[in-house]
């Protein structure tokens, strides 16, 4: 039993170094710690600590007969935020307002040429909310030295009508889809509440609505 987790850590290990990687270095995206090992497994707590570049992919395909240790699919989704959890980055939640301007800082350790997007994203649904703030239809991260507006650049906090004001409820989504390589890092953010949540007055085709 302990030898045959250790040679699947190996084996990790080894496809973590053969394939290919990136995250959101900045701001501070969601990371493992307990409450994603409590959610997803050990193995896949480990295998992300070990290279937190690495992708879902790679995990799966160096655990052929599925992660056990304590994985559960339901709190664990493996292509939402890599499956980290919010409690792991509770202290880290970033407090945006509509129009604020975020800048993002992206490490694409090795290339795999594909698309991507930054997206508010729901957590709850894993639902994209709105359009996507920035999206690259191909040519994405086509080479470790991409040119710089891949890695570094900004989006702008839309206006959310009353979503994502609390901490845990949305991320910032990184997206990126090479080669078969699904990658995706978490900025946890809230927006505070619109204003005049109670009386706000909307013209609707002529009338006035009170919401
Ligand atoms: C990813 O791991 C590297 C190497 O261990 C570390 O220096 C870096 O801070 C980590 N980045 C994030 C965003 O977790
Ligand atoms: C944008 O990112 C979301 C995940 O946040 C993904 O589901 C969607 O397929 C991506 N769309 C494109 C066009 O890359």
């Amino acid at each position: 039993m302990h030898f045959s987790l250790a040679s699947t850590l190996g084996l990790a290990g080894l496809v973590a170094q053969a394939a290919g990687h990136g995250l959101v270095q900045k701001p501070a995206t969601r990371a493992p710690g307990d409450a994603t090992a409590a959610a997803c497994g050990k193995t896949m707590a480990t295998f992300y600590k070990a290279d937190n570049t690495s992708y879902p992919e790679a995990l799966l395909r160096a655990n052929p007969s599925g992660l056990k240790d304590g994985y559960d699919a339901k709190k664990c989704n493996l292509y939402l935020c890599r499956g980290y959890q919010f409690a792991d980055n509770a202290a880290n939640v970033q407090k945006y307002k509509p129009g604020d301007v975020v800048d993002l800082e992206v490490w694409i350790r090795i290339a795999h040429e594909g698309h991507a997007n930054v997206s508010i994203v729901d957590t709850a649904s894993n639902a994209v909310i709105g359009a996507p703030l920035l999206s690259w239809a191909k040519g994405y991260a086509a080479s470790t030295k991409p040119p710089v507006d891949q890695t570094k650049f900004s989006v702008k906090v839309p206006e959310l009508g009353g979503k994502c004001t609390e901490a845990g409820a949305c991320v910032v989504q990184w997206y990126w889809f090479g080669q078969g390589q699904t990658y995706e890092s978490c900025i946890d953010f809230t927006v505070p509440a619109p204003a005049h949540a109670h009386g706000r007055r909307d013209n609707v085709r002529g009338r006035r609505v009170w919401q």
